[in-house]
C-alpha cells in the first residue's frame, strides 16, 4: 500500500474542510499538473497545498536536481512528511497567501511554475480571491500556473466562480483533457500570462526580486492536446 495514504486519510478525518479530499491525487493527474515545468535551466517551482506529495514526486522527477522546489502546506504534519521523503524539496508550513514572502525570504524572485493542490471549491469568495491574487503576484510574467477541479463538481457555483476568477487573472486559461484515471476524475486548468494587479503587490520593491532572464531555456508547456473552455 502507498505509505502516504494512511497519513492523508488521518489528516482528512481531522480536518475535512482543509484537506478536502479523502485520498491523494494519482500519477496521471500529477503528470498533467506538472507538464508546464520547464525542461531546461534552473526553474523555481512552487507547490501549493502539497499534502503528502502526490505532485511532489513528479515535480522532483521533472527537475532532476535542477532549480528550486518549494512546497507549501498549512498542515505541519504534511510538511514534516515531505521533508522526510524528499531531500531536494524545501517544505514550508505556511498559508498559500504568503507565497511571495516565502520566495523573498529565500532570495528568490517570482516562480516559473506554480502547481496548486488547493481545495478552491471549499474557499469562500473572498478567500479564493485572496489566494488567486497571491498566485498572480508570485508568478513571473512568463510563468505557468496549474490547478485542478473534480469533474463531478465542475458545474457547482464555487467551480464556476473559480473559472471566472482564473479568466480574470490570466490571459490564457486552457482546460486539459479529463484525467479519468484519477479518483475522482479531474480536470486541469493550465493558466499563463498572469495579469498584474495594480494594488497590493507584495513583491514590489523587494530588493533582488528581479527574475534572471536566462533561468531556463525553451519550456515544454505545450497545450497542443488541450481545448479552450
Ligand atoms: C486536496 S488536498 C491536495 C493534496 C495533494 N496536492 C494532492 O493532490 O493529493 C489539499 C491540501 O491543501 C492544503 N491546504 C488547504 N488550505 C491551504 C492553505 N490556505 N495554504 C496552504 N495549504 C493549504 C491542505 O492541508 C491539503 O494538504
Amino acid at each position: 500500500m502507498n505509505n502516504t495514504l494512511i497519513p492523508f486519510i488521518r489528516e482528512f478525518a481531522k480536518a475535512p474542510t482543509v484537506v478536502a479530499s479523502v485520498i491523494p491525487s494519482g500519477k496521471a493527474l500529477a503528470l498533467q499538473m506538472t507538464s508546464p515545468i520547464p525542461s531546461m535551466g534552473q526553474p523555481v517551482v512552487v507547490e501549493l497545498g502539497s499534502g503528502t506529495g502526490a505532485f511532489s514526486r513528479t515535480i522532483q522527477e521533472r527537475l532532476n536536481g535542477r532549480g528550486r522546489h518549494i512546497a507549501l502546506d498549512i498542515n505541519e504534519r504534511f510538511t514534516a512528511l515531505l521533508t522526510e521523503r524528499f531531500a531536494g524539496l524545501d517544505a514550508v508550513t505556511a498559508d498559500a497567501r504568503d507565497v511571495s514572502t516565502i520566495l523573498a525570504e529565500r532570495g528568490l524572485g517570482q516562480a516559473d511554475a506554480i502547481v496548486s493542490g488547493l481545495p478552491w471549491t471549499l474557499f469562500r469568495d473572498e478567500r479564493q480571491r485572496e489566494l488567486l491574487d497571491a498566485v498572480v503576484d508570485a508568478l513571473s510574467p512568463q510563468g505557468a500556473f496549474t490547478t485542478f477541479a473534480y469533474v463531478h463538481a465542475r458545474r457547482s457555483i464555487p467551480a464556476r466562480r473559480l473559472r471566472r476568477s482564473l479568466a480574470d487573472r490570466f490571459e490564457e486559461v486552457v482546460l486539459g483533457r479529463t484525467v479519468w484515471a484519477n479518483l475522482p476524475p479531474a480536470l486541469v486548468y493550465h493558466c499563463r500570462r498572469p495579469q498584474p494587479r495594480k494594488r497590493n503587490h507584495r513583491t514590489a520593491g523587494v530588493p533582488g526580486h528581479a527574475v534572471p532572464a536566462d533561468r531556463f531555456g525553451a519550456g515544454d508547456a505545450s497545450a497542443a492536446d488541450q481545448h479552450r473552455w
